[in-house]
């Protein structure tokens, strides 16, 4: 483009358009790379606690060993959920209501009781308890109280299962929670950062944010990447079903990204973990398939879809970790919403810092 011309370009789906500056995280395409804040997420995800990623996403660096205690002091306060939101949960459990709606409706009712200073640490600590919560209304099962000596990760597949996890089960966790911590301007922070640019509030801007996700174009993707395996079901099964969804010109969940044109590097992390936790006391038949049928996707993809570079993203993975982790489908997309609420709400204090009300043009093609 002439560098005098200023005629807007419409670019749809916003793709190559950088909107915003953030230090919070960078995901390079090309190269496969991804960084938050400063740490690769091969080292982030697999050597801190989800508490720990939480602060750097909020500080810019790792807590001292006193803040870390008080951090988790106060999440650990603000855990229990007041009666109106678990009525909520009841009501919408008994009309069968998708959990990712559950989700949106019970954050949404998180200002009741909690003082604007205390919101964000609200949605940080009581994303778990709604979901478990909710995962055990949906079984016909009463929700089960915090366990005040447990951390945040633990204390969710407590609340959950109602058992202590595992250190490698904590740890699997951890490691998926910490990968997909923050991922630059994707569509569901791009949502929150919208919504605060208005200056309306971050309880707004993370519901907003949770409807975004819910889609499988973004976060709704790994629970039909697992019915997808399951339905595959044997390695010589995966080439005529693959073709056959590939022929009817459907998509393959957990493959292909807007911005990486190689395996995501989040792919690669969560593949690992996955690895170790089924080595560790998992269906190992299950993982050696999930391989197969990646390897298989990946070669049909660069057969039916030259050149568009369709690798396996880090929904594939995620699917197999939450499994092992004994989490049913329909939370595998509220549990990526819990990974990513620090990075929704550090995204927030990123876009008010420097706020400049987000709002693009649109080209008119009406009569
Ligand atoms: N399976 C089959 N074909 C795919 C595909 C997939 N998973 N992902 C993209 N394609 C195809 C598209 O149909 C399109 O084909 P065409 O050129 O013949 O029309 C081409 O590849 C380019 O796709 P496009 O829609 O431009 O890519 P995008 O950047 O908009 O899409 C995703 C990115 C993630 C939305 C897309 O890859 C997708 O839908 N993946 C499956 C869902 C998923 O895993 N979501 C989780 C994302 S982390």
């Amino acid at each position: 483009m002439n560098p005098t011309d200023t005629t807007p370009i419409y670019r749809p789906g916003l793709e190559g358009v950088i909107a915003a500056e953030t230090a919070l995280s960078h995901p390079e395409g090309a190269a496969g790379r991804l960084t938050i804040v400063g740490h690769a997420v091969e080292e982030l995800a697999a050597q801190f606690t989800s508490e720990e990623v939480a602060c750097l996403l909020w500080h810019g660096r790792l807590p001292t060993p006193v803040e870390l205690a008080t951090f988790k002091q106060q999440l650990s306060a603000h855990r229990s959920l007041p009666e109106a939101t678990l009525d909520l949960l009841r009501a919408a459990a008994s009309r069968a209501v998708p959990t990712m709606d559950a989700l949106r409706m019970a954050i949404a009712s998180l200002d009741l009781d909690l003082t604007p200073d205390q919101l964000e640490i609200g949605l940080v600590a009581r994303t778990p308890t709604i979901i478990a919560a909710y995962g055990r209304l949906r079984q016909g099962q009463d929700p089960l109280p915090p366990h005040p000596d447990l951390d945040h990760a633990a204390n969710y597949l407590y609340m959950l299962h109602g058992q202590l996890p595992s250190p490698a089960q904590v740890r699997g966790l951890e490691t998926y929670l910490n990968t997909v911590s923050d991922h630059g301007l994707n569509a569901s922070t791009f949502t929150a950062r919208i919504i605060v640019s208005t200056d309306s509030d971050v309880v707004s801007a993370v519901t907003g944010a949770i409807g975004a996700l819910k889609g499988p174009k973004h976060g709704g993707a790994p629970g039909p990447a697992l019915d997808m395996v399951f339905e595959i079901g044997t390695a010589e099964q995966a080439e005529p079903y693959l073709r056959a969804k590939l022929d009817k010109g459907e998509r393959l969940m957990g493959f292909g990204h807007r911005v990486y044109k190689v395996r995501d590097p989040r792919a690669v992390v969560l593949s690992q973990a996955a690895a170790e936790m089924y080595r560790a006391g998992g269906d190992m038949a299950l993982y050696e398939l999930a391989q197969q049928v990646e390897e298989t996707a990946v070669r049909l993809l660069a057969e039916y879809k030259p050149g568009r570079n369709l690798q396996t993203n880090v929904e594939f993975y995620t699917a197999l970790l939450l499994h092992g982790l004994g989490l049913p489908t329909d939370l595998f997309t509220p549990t990526f919403a819990l990974g990513r609420m620090a990075g929704w709400i550090a995204h927030c204090r990123e876009q008010q810092a420097s706020n400049r009300l987000i709002r693009p043009l649109s080209r008119y093609v009406g009569p």
